[in-house]
């Protein structure tokens, strides 16, 4: 399954009543199962979620861990960048190398890597002592 498909297909089904700002998410994980993910906002503006950490959660529950692409799309002008949290919560369960397409839904896409979208990023690593 193409993972930018699978993102745009779930892209509709966003809850964004206060921003109007439908997102969609697709994680293919190392087995080659795809979850997906929206943004579900809420009246309590802090406690909306975004659409990778959706397809995170899912993938989560499903027992898996590893993610060997990302697919982010949204109706915006140019391809929309994730927000820094979930840069952060996608190189939790992503190599640097991992390839993460963000695309608008008029079309445009931009190529990019986990490691592009957080050059420098906080790892566990950082607390071996
Ligand atoms: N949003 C996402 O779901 N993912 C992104 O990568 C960027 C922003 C959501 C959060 C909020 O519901 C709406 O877009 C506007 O910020």
């Amino acid at each position: 399954m193409d993972l930018l498909d699978a993102a745009r297909a779930v892209f509709p089904n966003a809850y964004a009543p206060y921003s109007k700002f439908n997102v969609g998410a697709a994680v293919r994980t190392r087995n080659g199962t795809v979850f997906q993910g929206v943004n579900v906002e809420n009246a309590a503006y802090p406690e909306g979620t975004c659409a990778e950490a959706g397809a995170i959660a899912a993938m989560c529950a499903a027992g898996e861990r590893e993610i060997v692409e990302v697919a982010v799309i949204a109706d915006c002008p140019e391809p929309v960048p994730p927000c820094g949290g979930c840069r952060q919560k996608l190189a939790e369960f992503a190599g640097r190398d991992v390839k993460v397409t963000l695309a608008t839904i008029q079309g445009k896409t931009l190529e990019t890597t986990v490691g592009g979208l957080l050059p420098g990023g906080f790892d566990a690593s950082f607390m071996e002592t």
